[in-house]
């Protein structure tokens, strides 16, 4: 703290403290209670924020007329909820743009992103065209698939977490999972039968070369979905240790 204040007036000479000890003290708690009420602020601030850190307040959700979700639990050492795990969010500064779909950016973390591009690259060296559908999504993105859609679809919290993960508990927030199409089967985006083209092939013999790894295949202990276009990047520390450390 100390060194946020300039130095010429942090150094006092004796006698100048002698001389102005009352002031000098009433000075340094009037600032000490503005920087106490800043943090205070900077604090509610942050939570405030949309797209900060913080899962969806059940009481809140229901008070909107929004479903609630069950309290989390604790699933093989990490918090859990329905199935799913906590993430954070990647930070805006850490991801790139790797395509768009649908007239939105598709963005990862940085080496994520170089990695898919060296894969995308070599898969169309095959003959290949993958196609990036969604990257980074925030806790606030998150929260309006889950919530509007399973609204508009009729589905219960625990239905729509078979094939969607509540917000605060999406691979998708890391920066680092991908959904992956093939360009030549776009009615094959995101349904089970992706795993029947060309892209599902090519990318189940060779994401691993490149880092990435398919989250829920079939009867994934987690119980999600199978979802074959999801695709996670574990080929760097902090990666692995996002989705395996305990
Ligand atoms: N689509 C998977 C379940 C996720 O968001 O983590
Ligand atoms: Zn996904």
């Amino acid at each position: 703290m100390n060194d946020d204040i300039p130095v010429a007036r942090r150094q006092s000479t004796p006698a100048k403290k002698a001389q102005s000890s009352v002031p000098a003290l009433r000075s340094r708690l009037v600032l000490g209670l503005v920087l106490v009420g800043l943090v205070l602020l900077a604090g509610w601030g942050i939570e405030k924020l949309p797209g900060s850190q913080q899962a969806a307040d059940p009481q809140v959700l229901e008070e909107a007329g929004q479903p609630s979700l069950p309290q989390p639990t604790v699933q093989n050492g990490r918090p859990s909820l329905l199935g799913h795990y906590a993430y954070s969010e990647a930070p805006a500064d850490s991801l790139r743009v790797v395509g768009s779909y649908r007239g939105r950016e598709v963005r990862l973390r940085q080496a994520a992103a170089e990695s898919y591009l060296r894969m995308s690259e070599a898969a169309q060296a095959a003959g290949i065209r993958l196609v990036p559908i969604s990257g980074f999504r925030s806790i606030a993105d998150q929260e309006f698939l889950f919530f509007q859609l399973a609204q508009s679809r009729a589905l219960r919290p625990e239905e729509r977490a078979a094939v969607s993960a509540p917000p605060g508990y999406s691979e998708h927030h890391t920066g680092y999972a991908i959904d992956l199409g093939d360009a030549g089967f776009p009615q094959w985006d995101t349904q089970e039968a992706f795993e029947t083209t060309p892209a599902f092939q090519w990318l189940q013999s060779n994401a691993t070369r490149f880092g990435f790894e398919l989250s829920f295949p079939r009867n994934n202990p987690q119980g999600v979905n199978y979802e074959p276009w999801h695709w996670r990047f574990v080929g760097d520390r902090h990666s692995l240790e996002t989705f395996y450390k305990r």
